[in-house]
């Protein structure tokens, strides 16, 4: 009796004792099963569903100008939340920022956990190549991020930077987040021949400058679907568990990691790392608009064609929604919490709006663009655009220039005299054609050879 009571007691110590040393597999959910998870928790039956772009639908975006605006009004960014007038610099820094930052972090991205883990380059290889005729050195860099907390999952963070091979001192960078490029590749089989923007690249003009030019694969940080919010670099620090309503989203985890590349840039002799924009489209232009909102140490950003979940005002009903954000194909991108505005609450109750993240970024200087309605109407330019706008006055209380109009432009018509770009090119849903005007905007501020 006494050795089957020991053998026992001795079989459980190692089983609690193996327990503490395995962890447990990452829960696997699909993306409608963790998004049900993410409902029930807040206490949601069902969510509006999202708009389309098949005229038959019943659900067909809205296009119509006229129908366009709903809810005009927008949260002031200067009104603090007691509803005291932000008056003065200091007030916003010290007060009406973080309130602004809190509602973001809380409703609409999530929340970056506080410790996240260390990241160590390496330098993989090391080529010496020529683009256009400019000679040029590219390194590529895996960020590996520490992963003793929680062996099961692995992060590599995928870069490469590519410098003027006779550059005189440490350069200017401008980084594209950019698609990885096999699902590039992918996409581009199942595609019709699409129409190349003649002219040189974004490289190339970049190279021209005499600045250098990085590629971020952001997911390599986090996948872009909601089964893999247990995985990556959010799932790493959940310990594989599913997230809580106010976590990050991938868009912050893609954020995160463009911060954890800046990082490295302040430690390479090659990169001026005072002088780093940022470029994305689409879903990365929304990420980019992120990364620039909560990291100073970005200088300037071309935030392309980002719509709904980026510049366009979620107030504004033309081309993609809330609804749309707020379903199982885009969820992941957010915090849990944000589903709740696609029912049973709305646009207008959500404590912010885009403009404000744009005045997050302020006083540094951020070019928004975007294409011709037909081609890229889904992404709303003219709720970009006003977005732009309704920052203007966190610019100016900050003794900056804002966009100087609030006529909205005809097309191809740069706004580039202030801190706040904008322009609405004529192809379709690219930011290529909006690159020259960017550096145009760019260069009165990023120089390739700084003062001292
Ligand atoms: C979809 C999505 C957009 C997104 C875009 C992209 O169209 O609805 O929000 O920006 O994909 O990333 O290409």
């Amino acid at each position: 009796m006494r050795v089957a009571q020991a053998l026992a007691a001795l079989f459980s110590i190692t089983f609690a004792a193996a327990a503490q040393t395995t962890p447990a597999a990452p829960v696997q959910l699909s993306a409608e099963q963790d998004h049900q998870r993410l409902m029930d928790a807040l206490h949601i039956t069902s969510i509006r569903r999202g708009a389309d772009n098949d005229p038959k639908s019943a659900y067909y975006a809205n296009y119509d100008e006229s129908k366009a605006n709903p809810y005009p009004d927008l949260p002031d960014p200067l009104i603090l939340n007691s509803g005291k007038r932000v008056t003065t610099a200091e007030m916003w820094w010290t007060q009406r920022r973080p309130e602004i930052v809190e509602y973001f972090d809380r409703e609409i991205y999530g929340r970056v956990p506080a410790n996240t883990p260390k990241v160590r380059w390496e330098v993989i290889s090391t080529t010496r190549e020529t683009k256009g005729d400019i000679p040029v050195i590219t390194k590529k860099l895996v960020g590996q991020v520490d992963n003793s907390s929680y062996p099961l999952i692995t992060v590599d963070i995928q870069l490469t930077l590519t410098i003027p091979a006779n550059a005189p001192g440490r350069v200017p960078i401008m980084m594209e987040l950019a698609f990885d490029p096999a699902f590039m590749a992918a996409l581009m089989k199942r595609l019709p021949p699409q129409p190349v923007f003649p002219g040189p690249t974004w490289e190339q003009q970049v190279l021209s400058k005499g600045w250098g030019y990085a590629v971020y694969i952001p997911t390599s940080v986090q996948a872009d679907n909601g089964a893999g919010l247990t995985q990556g670099i959010i799932g790493l620090c959940n310990k594989g568990q599913p997230r809580q309503l106010d976590n990050w989203g991938a868009l912050r985890a893609w954020a995160w990691g463009a911060s954890r590349v800046l990082d490295y840039f302040e430690t390479d002799k090659s990169v001026d790392a005072r002088q780093v924009g940022i470029e994305g489209h689409s879903r990365y232009g929304k990420a980019a608009l992120v990364a620039m909102a909560y990291d100073p140490r970005f200088a300037i950003a071309y935030i392309s064609s980002s719509g709904e979940g980026g510049a366009k005002l979620s107030r504004r009903n033309f081309g993609e929604i809330v609804e749309n954000v707020a379903g199982t194909g885009e969820y992941h991108w957010m915090a849990g919490n944000f589903i709740k505005y696609a029912g049973p609450l709305h646009w207008n109750d959500i404590p912010v709006d885009s403009h404000e993240l744009i005045a997050l970024c302020a006083a540094r200087r951020v070019f928004i663009g975007a294409g011709a309605i037909h081609g890229d109407g889904w992404t709303d330019p003219r709720g970009m655009f006003l977005a732009a706008v309704a920052a203007g006055p966190v610019y100016l209380l900050l003794g900056k220039k804002d966009l100087g109009t609030s006529q909205y432009p005809p097309i191809e018509t740069p706004l580039i005299d202030g801190e706040i770009g904008f322009r609405q090119h004529s192809w379709g849903h690219t930011p290529a054609p909006n690159w020259p005007t960017f550096l145009t905007f760019a260069s009165r501020y990023i120089k390739a050879h700084p003062q001292p």
